[in-house]
Formats: structure tokens, sequence, C-alpha cells
């Protein structure tokens, strides 16, 4: 067992904080839940816009060859006939007769017995199971009316590559970018919100043309989306990119690169960024019989560029920086005695509360007022909270939570108008003037 995986923290550690501190619960809990759904609370919600808003700020607005597009989950079922969605997308799985559970085949550790009520031999034949979930467009329920919810939000750029080229006065290469929601009917959902049944993913569609340099293109988009787990802290050691081989690939990708963190439970895949020639808009316009290839208007040439994606599961990536930041620790205190800390040392841009302020005691008016007014101050340049009370209570909490920094406003603010800062993760403690606060946070956040 390699060292990162010695102090991991347990999926029962993670959840028991996720639902204890109000990140993430399980979806209609008080019916019984629903399996493969979950929510997203409080400090969930916020946690989850800062991982996308971090991955929006460095595919889109950090670059200048890439737009934003955002399409609908429900689009004409021709667009899954086209993309072979309805054909080919699915798993193979199998039921056991007796305990009536079904299984992925491909999840199965030993094929002859039951993992759920240990019979041996009882499985069925395996058949496919197509991920698509469906539903009813209009007031008929017939098979005209049938439509899907999207399984990937990658189609709804293909089909629109023409009006986005156009309006966006676009020329390869360059991209389009979209973060939505995404449904799969996963036969064994699990690993707490791993495998999903509805899922947010962001995906980059690059659109190059065939002169050579899309190799190259491909490895700078891998060397940009290493660039973005290291920058905002994942551990490289629990990090991969692993190259699929010929054999791994879908038949019309060149190249194939996923994206692979270590969990508790083992290597799963975060991401995947994949090189797929032109066959997405070859099937579409196969399909429609529409014209989606680029049209250079400075020489009058037409061509189908070749097609570099990255797509990145937004739920799977939270899941990831929540257990990436949990640490455990042990320390001493001024009096000599060992007090142990759960800690979430989340990148400051990550974490849902940058700044907590906190009166030393809840029943001194002067000292909420002023503890209140310090928070006001904080809250239009960052995200803040205020609390009051106990404050090693306090401090428990926001550690737990990943809050960077705690200000408390305490009896001798009155005097001097100076507050303490506590710094996470070194636990190292700064008095700093209450109208200086505004420049110390920006400096180290
Ligand atoms: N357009 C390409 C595409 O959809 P994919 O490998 O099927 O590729 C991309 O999915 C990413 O979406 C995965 O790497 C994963 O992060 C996320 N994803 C896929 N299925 C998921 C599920 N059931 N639950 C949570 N995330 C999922």
């Amino acid at each position: 067992m390699d060292s990162a995986q010695e102090t991991r923290v347990t999926m029962e550690e993670i959840t028991a904080l996720a639902k204890r501190r109000g990140f993430i619960f399980q979806s209609s809990e008080i019916y019984g839940g629903l399996n493969g759904f979950w929510d997203f609370g409080p400090l969930g919600a916020p946690l989850k816009r800062n991982v996308k808003n971090a991955w929006w700020r460095d595919t889109v607005e950090l670059r200048g060859d890439v737009v934003a597009f955002d399409s609908s989950i429900v689009m004409h079922p021709q667009v899954w006939k086209a993309s072979g969605h309805i054909d080919v997308f699915h798993d193979v799985m199998v039921d056991c007769k007796v305990c009536k559970h079904r299984f992925r085949l491909d999840h199965l550790k030993n094929r002859a017995q039951c993992p759920d009520c240990g019979s041996k031999d009882s499985f069925t034949e395996p058949r496919n199971f197509n991920l698509m979930m469906k539903t009813f467009v209009g007031p008929m329920e017939d098979t005209s009316a049938v439509a899907y919810l999207r399984p990937e939000t990658a189609q709804g750029i293909f089909v629109n590559f023409k009006n986005v080229y156009q309006t966006a006065r676009k020329k390869p290469p360059f991209g389009i970018a979209q973060i939505g929601k995404s449904f799969r009917n996963e036969i064994t959902p699990g690993n707490f919100i791993f495998r999903v049944r509805e899922f947010e993913q962001a995906e980059l569609e690059y659109f190059v043309p065939d002169d050579g340099n899309d190799m190259q293109v491909f490895h700078e988009w891998v060397e940009r989306r290493k660039g973005w787990y290291s920058n905002y802290g994942i551990k490289p050691e629990r990090l991969r990119f692993y190259e699929l081989t010929d054999a791994e690939r879908p038949h019309y990708a060149k190249a194939g690169i996923d994206v692979e963190y270590l969990f508790p439970w083992g290597w799963g895949e975060l991401e995947s960024i994949a090189h797929r020639t032109t066959y997405d808009l070859d099937a579409h316009m196969k399909l429609s019989g529409k014209d989606l290839q680029y049209f250079d208007e400075a020489n009058k040439t037409k061509y189908t560029p070749l097609l570099i994606e990255s797509s990145a599961g937004m739920d799977r990536t939270t899941l990831t920086f929540l257990i990436d930041a949990y640490d455990r620790e042990t320390s001493v205190d001024p009096n000599g005695k060992n007090i142990e800390r759960v800690v979430l040392r989340f990148h400051p841009q990550i974490a849902p509360v940058q700044a907590a302020v906190f009166s030393l005691a809840r029943n001194r008016d002067d000292l909420v007022e002023r503890a209140r007014n310090v928070e006001s101050g904080l809250r239009p340049h960052f995200r803040t909270q205020y609390d009051e009370g106990n404050i090693g209570q306090l401090y428990r909490r926001q550690d737990e939570i990943g809050t960077p920094f705690c200000i408390t406003v305490d009896h001798q603010t009155l005097e001097d108008a100076a507050v303490t800062v506590r710094e996470r993760d070194s636990m190292r403690q700064d008095r700093v003037q209450a109208d200086q606060l505004e420049t110390y946070l920006r400096e180290r956040l």
C-alpha cells in the first residue's frame, strides 16, 4: 500500500461529515431516499459552484478562443440516434434469480456467486441495458412522444456547431464549453456521489483544422487540465493521467486519456480527454442531411474540423476536493494538552466560506454589534459567515468545513479596534486592525 493510501479518510467518515455539516444529503430523504440522487446543502451548493466556477474561469474566461454555451437537456430523439446512444449506449447486466438484485457484469468479481445473497450460479443470461432516461414530450404518451434526458452535454454543442461559429465569428482552432446536468440510468449507482443517475458535466469541445497540429493541441489540453488540478491543490500523488490503449478507446477516437483520482476504494475516473476526430459532426451531417462543415470565407474552402474533448464530472470533482482536503491532526494546546481536530484544507477559491467572524460573547450586545459590522464589511469581498459562542467549538466547526480564516472580536477590540485572525492550517494567530482586514485577507486568499 502506498503512503498516499495509508492515512486515507474512509468513505463513512466523508459521508458522515458531509451530512453533519450540511454539504450533501440523500435526495428525498424523508421518503427513504432515491438511489443515485443527491442534494447539495448550504455548504455543498457553494462548494460545487466554486468547483464549476474554477473550471469555467480557466476553460472559458481566461482564454480568448473558447465561447460559452448552454443547450437544452431534452433534444430531438434523432440527436441520440446519430450519436449512437440509442443503439450502443448500454451496459451489460445480469439479475440474481434468488434475491432479484441487478448487477453490471463488469463490476462482478465472481460471476458464479451473487455478492448480495451468496447464491451460487443464480445469474440470468447477460443482457444489454440502455442507460438513457426516457420521458414523453407533450400530452401523448405514445412512441412518437418519446424523448430522452441527455446522457452528456456534448451533443448539444455538436448540433449547434454552425450556429455558434457563424454568430461568434470563430474560426478553428476554437472551443465551445458548457456545464450542465446529464442523466444516466446507472445499473449500480454507488460510492456516494461518484456514480449517480443525475450529475453535472463540464465539457469543452475544441475544434481544430486538420493541419497536422491536432495531436499537439490534444496534449496542450491535457497539460492545461493537469495544471488546473494542481493549481487548486489536488495532491499530485493521488492523480494520474491514464493513456487508453487502442483496445480501450472507442473505434472513432484517435487518442484518449482518463484523469483518475485515488479514492479511498481505489482509482476512479474524474474526466476523459479524447481526440474524437470528425466522428460527431460527420454523424449529425449524415442523419440530418444538414451541412455542419466550417466554411472558410478567406479562401472559399470547406472542411469538417477535428475535435478534441475534455469532459469532467463536477460531482466527482467536488467529491475529490472533499476527500483530498480531509485531514485529521493532533496538536498540543497552550496548556500542553493533546487536541485532535478534523480539518478540510480547501484551496481558498474552493472553500465554501472564506472568512468566519465571531463575537467572543453571545450576551454582549456591544461585541455582537461590532462583530456583525466586521462581517458585513467583508461580505462584499469574500464568502463570509457570522457566528458566536464558545471559541473552541467555533474553531472546530470552521476547521471541519474548511474555512481558511477565523476572525474574533473580543473585549480588547472595543479599546484598540484590532481583531484576532486565526489561520486554518497553521493555527497561527495575528492581531490585525479591523480597518486593515480586507487588505490582510486579500493578500492571503
Ligand atoms: N462527452 C463525453 C463523455 O460524456 P464520459 O467518460 O462518459 O464522457 C465524462 O463522461 C465524465 O462524466 C466522467 O469522467 C465522469 O466524471 C462523469 N460521469 C459520467 N457518468 C457519471 C455518473 N454516472 N455519475 C457521476 N459522474 C459521471
